[in-house]
């Protein structure tokens, strides 16, 4: 029987982008950093990565972009004099996998030269426990008695798209530590790499050469005996909460990593992912490939999930390297967000503090891209301070290497009111308003304060507009009335209304604390009127079509077949100015039916399926964003199996590492968090059909047809669910720990779920 808990290839060779490609498949990650899945002997050129959160750095007028650390896993092995890599061609055999749980990767390869053959098995995790950790177990076994040297240490060679970052590199050996330190080149930030072994055989030396200090260990291995030791590496820098010296910090812990010895760090890593899980996994009986690709696509999230108390987010690449400048996009809060707050609040609560921490760069941003914006309009791009990273001239030209001009940064402004829906979501369904008073509130009062000044008030037609903007569907660009911008403005209103009313309620003191220091009395009544009267784009009442924005309707037709033939160049931009995409309908990735599926209790299933039918023919899905927003909408209106097909494609977009790799000149080969999360909504909020609000669960199954049993967990309320659903019946299960009764909606019955009850509901299955 396959096991569905892990991944794994005997594929090890091949050029530079099946490298990079397989380093993202089998990349490790821990909220903290990322680290590729590479193999030991491998460096730069074959994409080596340790990729941190939450720290940039920009190196002349070159991208900002995350630090990637120093590699503390370095290890290179030579047999008789000869040095071993997978690439030198002397691979006997090979095999590396990936292991979910606990988060693994290992790799075993035999290589074969003068009729002896060698055998490196390693296995490394990156502390679930200790987030700056990372631990490493190192075999080397000879069939014949051989010369043998191992070289390990800090790898200072970095593989960097914009660096080089780190300045000053310096390394030196501190008692039995190997400690490399480099400063950040704009704000001189401190990034320290400290390594050390446990070693019973050989004799150690100290080499630094090459940009390497390694320790070099030569010995006669004998024939048939395992050799093995154990490899701890701590990566520090000056944001981390860790003690000072930060450098005294990292020594103190990786000998601590190895007092507690392997077997120790290893359960204790184990026991982290094991509550992950607990809380996380969904279970599919039934269909395999689902089953698999939809669990790695969880993992993938469990990995990149920020560390607790760090108020860092999950940019759009995750921890899988340097691409789209480490930045954190609407991809979080539309996308993978749903996943945490649905399974794990904390995380959500973390991914949220760091709008509220980002704050002022979004007030700096209104300021700044103006005329006269007021209030908070989150970097479409944003980084560690929440300024915007995205530039105006966002995508190269493939023809002339020239930067086409974009619109991304000062038009795509629903990423306000994304946040502030996040944010209200979060209240909803946890009842926790402790993140409002934290610095919710301020930000969704900013937000709406942000959409007042952008705002346009058409006197003759007594309404309000939103202008000149980009919506989801970048190829379109300035568009006015977009009806997914518009929709989320006039939502931000709203919320910011109740936010009030909740605050008055409930906590009267914190309300005027925050109306006196950001002075937005007399803004109230304008929130109230804009909730009004915003326009927002309604179904058209013969066809049920919502415009995608004025004048959509009366572009040119064309299908994405067409425009794909008369591409030039293969990695040409569909929009911008001159983009093939621009005087057409067709739409880079789903915005109306986004838009329906982010408020789909307000819509009917018939207007969903009219819109579907229009745009997904017109929709290139050029974005990893699309597929899941079609899936979604599908499975609610009963094309189970179009939602199927979109569903697997956006589950295994990173586990099959099919996607673009290049937009324009500008490099992209990353992993796509966005449609891991994509992939988990399609499951449990498609097929599970669950919706929640601040009021109850609804669940109205539409499971397909190869699923014999499907579950999942729920959190709601500060409580938690099991969900057991079969083709006709669902099952919940409510733990004793549970401190409430819920009321949840079962296909249209009423089940009432009290602490420690199971309750089985019968249901009627949708033909399909
Ligand atoms: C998509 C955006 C997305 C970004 C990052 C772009 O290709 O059009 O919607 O936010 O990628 O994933």
């Amino acid at each position: 029987m396959k096991n569905l808990w892990e991944i794994s290839t005997t594929e090890f060779a091949g050029g530079k982008e099946s490298l990079m490609r397989r380093g993202n498949v089998y990349q490790l990650a821990n909220g903290y950093m990322g680290y590729r899945g590479t193999l030991d002997e491998f460096g730069p050129d074959e994409s080596v990565g340790i990729t941190l959160a939450g720290i940039f750095d920009r190196v002349g007028s070159a991208w900002r972009e995350p630090v990637n650390a120093p590699n503390g896993g370095f290890t290179r092995v030579s047999l008789d004099g000869t040095d071993l890599s997978v690439l030198s061609g002397k691979v006997a055999q090979h095999r590396q996998t990936l292991s979910f749980s606990p988060a693994v990767f290992e790799r075993e390869t035999v290589f074969s030269l003068r009729a002896k053959t060698l055998t490196i098995r390693s296995s490394r995790f990156l502390s679930a426990d200790t987030p700056n950790l990372g631990v490493i177990e190192f075999s080397v076994y000879c069939d014949k008695a051989a010369n043998v040297t191992i070289r390990t240490g800090i790898d200072c060679n970095i593989w960097d798209l914009n660096g080089p970052h780190l300045l000053q590199l310096a390394a030196e050996k501190q008692g039995e530590v190997l400690l490399v330190q480099g400063l950040t080149s704009e704000n001189s930030k401190r990034v320290l790499v400290a390594e050390v072994i446990d070693l019973n055989f050989g004799v150690e030396a100290h080499e630094s050469k090459d940009d390497r200090t390694l320790r070099v260990i030569s010995w006669r291995a004998e024939a048939g005996k395992i050799y093995t030791f154990h490899k701890y590496f701590a990566v520090v820098t000056d944001n981390d909460l860790v003690g000072k010296p930060i450098q005294s910090a990292a020594v103190k812990m990786v000998l601590r990593a190895k007092a507690l010895g392997y077997a120790v760090c290893l359960k204790k890593h184990r026991a982290e992912w094991a509550k992950k899980w607990e809380r996380c996994d969904v279970e599919i009986e039934g269909d395999d490939e689902a089953q698999l690709a939809l669990r790695y696509s969880i993992f993938q999230l469990l990995m990149v999930a920020p560390v607790a108390g760090s108020a860092n987010s999950i940019p759009a690449r995750a921890l899988s390297g340097q691409v789209y400048k480490g930045a954190i996009f609407w991809d979080t809060e539309m996308f993978m967000f749903p996943f945490f707050l649905h399974t794990y609040p904390e995380k959500a609560v973390e991914l949220m503090r760091y709008r509220i921490k980002t704050l002022d760069g979004a007030r700096r941003k209104a300021q700044t891209e103006g005329p006269g914006y007021r209030g908070a309009f989150y970097a479409w791009e944003s980084q560690e301070t929440g300024d915007d990273a995205c530039t105006y001239f966002n995508i190269g030209d493939p023809f002339t290497g020239r930067d086409l001009r974009t619109h991304f940064r000062d038009k795509q402004v629903h990423i306000s009111g994304d946040v502030a829906i996040a944010l209200w979501e979060y209240f909803k369904l946890t009842g926790d308003d402790s993140l409002l008073l934290e610095g919710g509130a301020e930000v969704i009062l900013e937000c709406a304060r942000f959409y007042y000044s952008y705002a346009y008030f058409k006197k003759e037609k007594g309404r309000y507009e939103i202008l000149d903007v980009i919506g989801p569907d970048e190829y379109h660009e300035c568009v006015n009335n977009n009806a997914f911008t518009s929709m989320v403005a006039k939502e931000t209103f709203v919320i910011a209304n109740a936010a009030v009313e909740h605050l008055r309620k409930k906590h009267p003191a914190a309300l005027r604390a925050l109306v006196k220091k950001i002075g937005i009395s007399r803004e109230l009544a304008d929130f109230r009127e804009a909730a009004r009267l915003l326009y927002v784009p309604a179904p058209d009442p013969k066809t049920g079509v919502i415009e995608q924005f004025d004048g959509y309707l009366k572009l040119r037709e064309a299908t994405v077949e067409e425009l794909k033939a008369k591409m030039v160049h293969p990695n040409e931009y569909l929009g911008a100015g001159q983009g093939l995409a621009v005087p057409t309908k067709v739409i880079k990735q789903a915005d109306v039916v986004m838009m329906l599926n982010l408020f789909k209790t307000r819509y009917s299933a018939k207007i969903k399926q009219a819109n579907w039918k229009y745009y997904e023919p017109r929709t290139e899905h050029g974005s990893s964003l699309s597929a899941c927003a079609y899936a979604l909408v599908a499975a609610e209106f009963g094309d189970l199996e179009f939602a199927y097909k979109y569903f697997l494609k956006t589950a295994k977009i990173d586990l099959e590492a099919k996607y673009k790799v290049y937009v324009g000149t500008v490099f992209m080969g990353g992993s796509h968090p966005a449609a891991n999360g994509g992939a988990w909504m399609t499951a449990v909020l498609g097929f599970g059909g669950v919706q929640a609000d601040e009021k109850r669960v609804v669940i109205n199954p539409r499971l397909c047809a190869k699923w014999k049993t499907f579950q999942f967990n729920l959190a709601y309320k500060g409580d938690g669910f099991r969900i057991k659903i079969t083709e006709n019946s669902v099952t919940i299960t409510s733990p004793t720990t549970n401190v409430r009764r819920h009321k949840i909606l079962v296909a249209g019955s009423k089940t009432v779920c009290a602490p420690g009850a199971s309750v089985t509901v019968k249901y009627r299955p949708t033909k399909h």
